[in-house]
C-alpha cells in the first residue's frame, strides 16, 4: 500500500515537473509573503474572470514598497503568481512597481502553461490596484482611519 502511494506521488510529481518550471512549483508549494499585512498602506481585493480572488497588501517607506503580502483562494499557479509578484514588488519604488505586469510575473516564474497565464495577470492586476489604493490614500489620508479590513 505504501509502495503504491509512493509510486503514485512520484508519478504526480513527474507530471508536475513536465508541466511547470522549478520556480513555479517552488512558489506554489512554498509561497513567499502569504497572509495579511497589518497596518498596510495599500490594499486591494480583485476577482478575475475565472472567479478566483487575490488580495495584496503593501507597506511603503519613502515611496518604496518595503513589504508586500498576498492571499488567494485560487489555484496553485495563482499562489505561485501572488508569491512572485510580491517578491518582485518588494524593494521597488512605487513607479517601478506600477510597471510590473503579467509578462514580468510569467518570466520570473519561468513561464506557465497557456491555460494558467491568466493567474499571473490576476496577481499583476491586484498589485496595481493595491498601489492605486496607496496613492488614493495619499490624497485622502483620513480614509485609513475608517479602514475595517
Ligand atoms: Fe483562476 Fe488560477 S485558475 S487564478
Amino acid at each position: 500500500m505504501e509502495d503504491g502511494l509512493a509510486r503514485l506521488q512520484a508519478m504526480v510529481e513527474e507530471e508536475m515537473r513536465r508541466t511547470y518550471s522549478e520556480a513555479a512549483i517552488d512558489h506554489a508549494m512554498n509561497p513567499r509573503n502569504m497572509g495579511r499585512l497589518k497596518d498596510a498602506d495599500g490594499w486591494a481585493r480583485y476577482t478575475g474572470p475565472c472567479g478566483d480572488t487575490m488580495e495584496i497588501w503593501i507597506r511603503t517607506s519613502s515611496d518604496e514598497i518595503e513589504e508586500a503580502r498576498f492571499f488567494t483562494d485560487g489555484c496553485g499557479t495563482s499562489m505561485a503568481s501572488g508569491s512572485m509578484v510580491t517578491e518582485l514588488a518588494t524593494g521597488k519604488s512605487i513607479d517601478e512597481a506600477l510597471e510590473i505586469g503579467q509578462e514580468d510575473v510569467l518570466d520570473a516564474l519561468g513561464g506557465l502553461p497557456e491555460e494558467n497565464e491568466h493567474c499571473a495577470l490576476l496577481a499583476a492586476t491586484t498589485l496595481k490596484l493595491a498601489i492605486g489604493d496607496y496613492l488614493s490614500r495619499l490624497r485622502e489620508p483620513w480614509k485609513k482611519d475608517y479602514d475595517r479590513r
